[in-house]
């Protein structure tokens, strides 16, 4: 039989919300409805109940400074796709958006040309040069924009996850020049399991999903008057651009790593021989 606290307890703790911001009004009573609505439809036990705060407790215990676990719980369900999907429902010209991820951080500025490849990655690694434009909805050039570049070594690991890379590898800062191009030098990325160590991990395996993203190189471009870009590119042919396990593949993201071997085309790049080369125009959507 119904505990008739069962039917009251969502209206009452609902109508004992009243927050000043009306936005919060609004958010606070969606997820009071929307909670309650689970449990009911779960109806989970007391030991289920404790599994899911034990969950959640170690999730943030999990993050650091160098660690998000709880970004990468929102991007496993899909939650950070929907959320970006969401806030570009706009059909336009401008480039297609995708997930931040976890492993963003403040990079130092370099030259256009520079690597951002260091250690024992440079010397292992594939030479690749990025280069391209960044550009406003119309094709117009947009000079001394930003683009905040991160990225895996080429076994997939990210600098924060892996004690012997030097701090800070594969990720830097570019600006356009003049004419709105850009250009840097790094290695060809791996695809890479998110980690799998901590609560998110357990959540794969408890769901029998693999936790592999395919590989790619993360941007967020910045200039004034515009919306931010975060996005990446991904490397065209991977084998996990159909089941990334957060969700973040767009077709107009999948790009071909050009294999070049001319030794005019290295030097102009200043590269060794065999080296990769990726194009890409990214178009930003005004303010
Ligand atoms: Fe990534």
């Amino acid at each position: 039989m119904e505990n008739p606290i069962e039917k009251s307890l969502t209206e009452l703790v609902i109508s004992r919300i009243k927050a000043e911001n009306p936005r919060s009004q609004e958010i606070l009573v969606a997820l009071v409805r929307h909670l309650h609505g689970f449990i009911r439809d779960v109806e989970p036990t007391e030991a289920e109940w404790r599994t899911a705060i034990d969950f959640l407790t170690r999730t943030g215990q999990t993050c650091d400074d160098k660690r998000q676990e709880f970004i990468l719980f929102s991007d496993v369900l899909g939650v950070s796709m929907l959320v970006d999907a969401i806030n570009h429902r706009a059909q336009s010209d401008s480039t297609a958006t995708t997930v931040t991820g976890p492993f963003h951080a403040l990079a130092r500025f370099y030259e256009s040309g520079d690597t951002i490849a260091r250690g024992k990655e440079a010397e292992r690694g594939e030479p690749t040069v990025v280069s391209g434009s960044v550009l406003d909805s119309n094709g117009q050039p947009l000079k001394n924009a930003t683009l905040d570049v991160w990225q895996s070594d080429d076994i997939g690991y990210y600098d924060v996850q892996d004690v012997n890379q030097p701090e800070m590898n594969l990720r830097g800062v570019f600006k356009t020049n003049e004419a709105g191009e850009f250009w840097f030098r790094t290695i060809k990325p791996a695809a890479y399991p998110i980690p799998t160590d901590g609560p998110v991990g357990e959540l794969l395996r408890a769901s029998g999903r693999h936790a592999m993203r395919p590989a790619h190189i993360h941007f967020w471009i910045k200039a004034p008057g515009y919306k931010d870009l975060i996005t990446h590119l991904f490397v065209a042919g991977d084998k996990y651009l159909d089941s990334d396990a957060v969700f973040g593949v767009k077709d107009s993201l999948i790009l071909d790593f050009e294999k070049k071997a001319n030794a005019a085309d290295a030097r102009k790049w200043n590269v060794s021989t065999p080296f990769y080369h990726v194009h890409f125009d990214f178009k930003l959507e005004s303010k």
